[in-house]
């Protein structure tokens, strides 16, 4: 049966494309990983609040690697697009940043993170949220963007609220974490949004 709308984003046209890195400011980069990180992985998921929130571990650095198999998988297949969130001059690993979910048709995606302990607390994810929502709209077509996090994890909270998204509602009970299931809080952002006040305040920078 023939559709009465046209695709937002053109099959083939993420995938066709090598995956772009995208620049956050001068304090980060985002690029695509590397199985060189899977050490940083593991090392990563040692963190307690990043195993709550993940709702996962990483026992060896064959399975962070099975895992970095996926993330770069998921960019060649259209379904999911995964960056390393690095230090531009070292490359040393400081967090993880991914388009879930991706629908070309409606050009919606989920976008999921974490922070390495050492690199919070300096506004780092925000940018990493702000750099990646600009890339999506504007270079690869994503009409609308939504992030979701439990409602008993204010800081992830805070990060989607100064990144510009705003808050939609609350899905009772609808993810199953290690202590039971979480009411989870949900933010979207649109192309047609204003900037945030972090997005203007990069781009006033440059
Ligand atoms: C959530 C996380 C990604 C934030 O990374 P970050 O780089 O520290 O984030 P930012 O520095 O950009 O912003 C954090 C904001 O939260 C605020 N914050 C910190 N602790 C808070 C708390 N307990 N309650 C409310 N706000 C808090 C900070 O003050 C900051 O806001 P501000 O700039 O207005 O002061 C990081 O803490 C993390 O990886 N946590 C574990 C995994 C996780 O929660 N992932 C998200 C799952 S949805």
């Amino acid at each position: 049966m023939p559709k009465l709308t046209t695709p937002a984003i053109a099959s083939g046209c993420l995938g066709g494309m090598d995956q772009p890195s995208i620049h956050v400011g001068t304090s980060a980069i985002l690029r695509p990983w590397t199985y060189d990180d899977a050490p940083a992985v593991v090392e990563a998921f040692r963190d307690p609040s990043i195993q709550r929130w993940h709702v996962r571990r990483a026992d060896s650095i064959d399975e962070a690697r099975n895992w970095l198999t996926q993330w770069r998988d998921g960019w060649a297949s259209e379904s999911e697009c995964h960056w390393a969130i690095a230090a531009p001059e070292t490359n040393e690993l400081l967090g993880r940043i991914a388009a879930k979910g991706v629908n070309l048709w409606d050009g919606t995606a989920e976008l999921a993170y974490w922070m390495t302990p050492a690199a919070r607390g300096r506004g780092l994810c925000t940018q990493a949220v702000t750099a990646l929502s600009e890339w999506a709209f504007r270079d690869a077509g994503f009409h609308r963007l939504e992030l979701e996090h439990s409602i008993h994890n204010p800081r992830s909270c805070r990060v989607a609220t100064k990144a510009g998204f705003s808050e939609e509602g609350v899905r009772r009970g609808s993810a199953r974490h290690a202590d039971g299931w979480h009411d989870m809080h949900v933010h979207a952002r649109l192309r047609s949004d204003q900037p945030s006040a972090t997005t203007r305040a990069a781009r006033a920078s440059v």
